[in-house]
């Protein structure tokens, strides 16, 4: 993994956008000021802060500079679809989606707050993150945990995506112990990876995609489109290759090599005929500075690849 230089923690970290106001207040059920906004989430970077055990600082730009409020998987071109996709479903039919490494799992309760329906029993929607304590802050924050009085219908938990086996291993998984990645293999139709595989170098991500591979349902069935989408750092020079980021030295695909790495993996998993069966856009952007907050420097706008593949099934 990369590692992230741990900067320090400035009181001008955060600017409300209007969206991240109403959403906390969606969120929270309260008419609350800005003001009151800011503090909420101030305390909740305190907190993160507190119990990762570091002194005035913290690791990654996604908490530090408060990333986790400013909806990036909503600003994924496939977004929309990805809503209207699940609302076609029959009721309680609806795709099961995954955020992997989700952090607080802001994105995820914006998805369902922009109408991604949840089934009955709670079991379509789900949040993985390698640390416990955001699963644990994000209930916090968003008072949503299974014993409050409005929980959340998203399904929360910790594991690390490198514990699960490769496609072609998974006949000798046992489903035991407590719940994790393994219960979910071949399940998951929507998939999201944000901000995650950058941190990563290039045989990692490699191996990362495989891994995601295995999660993904494939079947014939009522949903007849598995989607994998994501964001991270990507290389604005049109060439992969290791670039130097303000949190560190970070390997980056160009949206071409990105398309190229993928359509060899999924030929590699389910043959060639998933050529014919598979669309994948790419494009590495400069993120926009008035439409989220937080993005003061340039640098750190440029480079954002954001990607999606669709599969039709069955394959
Ligand atoms: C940079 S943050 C991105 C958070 C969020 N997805 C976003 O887009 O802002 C990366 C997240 O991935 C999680 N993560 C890192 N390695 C992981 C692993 N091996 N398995 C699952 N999650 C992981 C981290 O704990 C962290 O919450």
């Amino acid at each position: 993994m990369s590692s992230y230089p741990v900067l320090s923690l400035e009181e001008d970290d955060l600017t409300i956008t209007q969206e991240t106001a109403d959403f906390i207040r969606r969120a929270l059920k309260q008419d609350l000021s800005a003001e009151e906004v800011r503090d909420i989430l101030f305390k909740s970077r305190e907190a993160i802060r507190i119990t990762s055990n570091l002194s005035k600082a913290l690791p990654y730009p996604c908490i530090r500079h408060f990333h986790f409020v400013c909806f990036f998987m909503q600003r994924n071109g496939i977004y929309k679809h990805v809503i209207d996709y699940a609302r076609k479903a029959p009721a309680d039919k609806a795709p099961v989606v995954m955020d992997l490494g989700c952090c607080m799992g802001t994105d995820l309760r914006k998805l369902v707050q922009d109408g991604y329906p949840t089934n009955t029993s709670n079991t379509n929607v789900y949040g993985c993150d390698l640390q416990h304590e955001f699963v644990v802050e994000g209930h916090s924050l968003y008072r949503d945990g299974p014993d409050t009085k409005s929980p959340t219908p998203i399904k929360f938990f910790a594991d690390d995506v490198f514990t699960l086996p490769l496609r072609s291993e998974t006949n000798s998984i046992t489903s035991t112990g407590s719940f994790g990645l393994k219960d979910l293999i071949g399940k998951i139709d929507i998939l999201y990876a944000g901000a995650l595989f950058h941190l990563f170098d290039e045989e990692k991500q490699v191996d990362l995609a495989r891994r995601l591979i295995t999660l993904i349902n494939v079947d014939d069935g009522v949903n007849e489109e598995t989607i994998i989408f994501g964001r991270h750092r990507g290389s604005p020079t049109g060439e992969k290759g290791i670039m130097q980021m303000e949190f560190g030295k970070t390997f980056c695909h160009s949206a071409s090599s990105w398309k190229e790495l993928w359509q060899g993996l999924l030929v590699e998993a389910f043959g060639e005929k998933v050529l014919e069966r598979l669309r994948i856009e790419a494009v590495v952007e400069e993120l926009d500075p008035d439409s989220t907050s937080s993005f003061k420097s340039r640098s750190f706008n440029q480079g954002w690849l954001f990607w999606s593949i669709s599969l039709r099934r069955p394959l």
